[in-house]
């Protein structure tokens, strides 16, 4: 077993005072930069695709689909909203087999419809497949940033990771569509943390299995053992200060809740002379990619939205302890809470239904290692490597190829279960 006591020893000293006064310049740099953009308005709104702009159901609507719009509550109180596009263009029926897609970390619904500008998007190549689209939303999102009594401007309503996105988002979500389509299952997509959360619902609660007909996971996020960005290694080490930070200044929800990050990132890089700075800075945490058009980028930062703090430290509590477990609240809280000094892994070898695992070789953040070993975890995995080796984190959301490349070969596979 591995202590980290030491770690929390050695940070009383020096080192984490002067990371706060750091950490105190940066914030103070981010507000001065976002104030000054504010009041000189940079933006040149004429220099962008209005099409770029448009919500998710303006832009599907656009493009001949029909949309649905449904609010659920959480078990918990939180107000999430689902779109729907029940059947494709030249439909008139809703389709037969329910799909339900969800996105990663800092992203929305719109992440399956971004490249529905060049007319190709996830989620209108399945409903024009007989498909019954679901596109799912997270507590905190632009389209969860609401509660039956809890204020979104207030801390309580950020006290959450994706292990409470996983318990109770996504069982609502499931239950939810399984009740309108009177089906017994679906079949599910998910990216990035839309695995996470996949694999802390089905490893906690195994009666959620029977519900997944089959389950396609694009770079899901969960063994993090391969992460070697050397600045996120030692942000990750830190994690227990951080968190002691952010409960010092109050920060439960990043970015805070009087700056709108979509409208902070687009002011500073959208028709300014810091596009190309801002797209540098983009490829260099994403990693290159050839074929993620820059044209979607005003649409890409247009609808980024916040994250909870313990979202991001929670993966950084993986990616420091090398496993993926529950939230780590500390020796004392943990033998508290799990009855265990250090917190329990969520038991992935329970899950047994059929997952398959796409993933790429360029990709950054969910390393091609970690994939690999997860699915040798699950006892019904199958991995589909992508064939471009370059293919990174967000290639799944933005490559110009995913027809041929992605949509393909994941519906192919996907056909050979049925839903019930
Ligand atoms: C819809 O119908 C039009 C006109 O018949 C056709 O060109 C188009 O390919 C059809 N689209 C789909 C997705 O079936
Ligand atoms: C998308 O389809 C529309 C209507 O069919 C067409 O006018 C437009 O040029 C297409 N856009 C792209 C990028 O292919
Ligand atoms: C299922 O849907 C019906 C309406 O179609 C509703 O009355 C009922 O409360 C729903 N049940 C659950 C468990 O959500
Ligand atoms: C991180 O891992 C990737 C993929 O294995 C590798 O290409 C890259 O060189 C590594 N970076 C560092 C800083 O070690
Ligand atoms: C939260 O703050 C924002 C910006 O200050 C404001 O527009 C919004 O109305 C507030 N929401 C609630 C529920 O108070
Ligand atoms: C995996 O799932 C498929 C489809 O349900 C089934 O045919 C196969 O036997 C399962 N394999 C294992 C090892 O359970």
């Amino acid at each position: 077993m591995k202590f980290r006591s030491n770690d929390t020893h050695s940070s009383s000293g020096k080192g984490p005072v002067k990371m706060a006064q750091i950490f105190h310049i940066l914030v103070n740099i981010f507000i001065l930069t976002f104030r000054l953009a504010d009041g000189q308005n940079s933006l040149d709104e004429n220099s962008v695709d209005p099409d770029l702009l448009l919500r998710i159901d303006q832009m599907l609507e656009k493009h001949g689909y029909p949309v649905e719009i449904h609010e659920i509550s959480t078990k918990d109180g939180y107000l999430l909203t689902l779109f729907r596009v029940p059947h494709g263009k030249n439909d008139t029926e809703v389709n037969p087999k329910p799909i339900l897609m969800m996105h990663g970390l800092a992203g929305t619904a719109y992440n399956f419809v971004f490249t529905e500008y060049f007319n190709v998007s996830m989620a209108g190549y399945f409903a024009d497949r007989g498909y019954d689209v679901w596109l799912g939303n997270t507590r905190g999102t632009t389209y969860g940033r609401k509660h039956i009594h809890l204020d979104p401007n207030k801390t309580k309503f950020w006290k959450f990771s994706w292990h409470e996105i996983g318990l109770y988002d996504l069982s609502s979500i499931v239950d939810y569509i399984l009740n309108v389509t009177r089906r017994n299952n679906l079949y599910y997509v998910g990216h990035s943390q839309g695995g996470t959360i996949f694999y802390v619902l089905t490893s906690l609660r195994p009666e959620y299995q029977k519900k997944f007909a089959q389950v396609s996971l694009m770079a899901p996020g969960g063994l993090m053992g391969h992460f070697n960005n050397s600045l996120m290694l030692s942000l990750s080490k830190r994690h227990k200060m951080l968190y002691k930070m952010a409960e010092n200044a109050n920060l439960f929800e990043i970015p805070p809740p009087w700056m709108s990050l979509s409208e902070f990132t687009y002011k500073i890089c959208i028709g300014t002379i810091m596009q190309s700075f801002c797209e540098a800075v983009f490829f260099i945490i994403n990693g290159r990619s050839e074929d993620i058009d820059v044209k979607l980028f005003p649409m890409l930062l247009n609808t980024l939205t916040s994250v909870a703090t313990m979202q991001l430290l929670h993966y950084a509590q993986n990616i420091d302890s090398v496993k993926f477990r529950q939230w780590d609240y500390g020796t004392e809280k943990n033998i508290e809470v799990y009855g265990l000094p250090e917190p329990p892994d969520y038991p992935v070898e329970n899950i047994k239904i059929p997952v398959t695992i796409y993933y790429g070789y360029g990709d950054t953040v969910a390393f091609a290692g970690d994939q690999e070993d997860m699915c040798r975890r699950l006892r019904n995995c199958t991995k589909y490597m992508m064939p471009n080796p370059k293919w990174n984190h967000l290639d799944f959301l933005l490559s110009k190829n995913m027809e041929k490349e992605l949509f393909e070969p994941l519906m192919e596979y996907m056909e050979t279960f049925k839903i019930s």
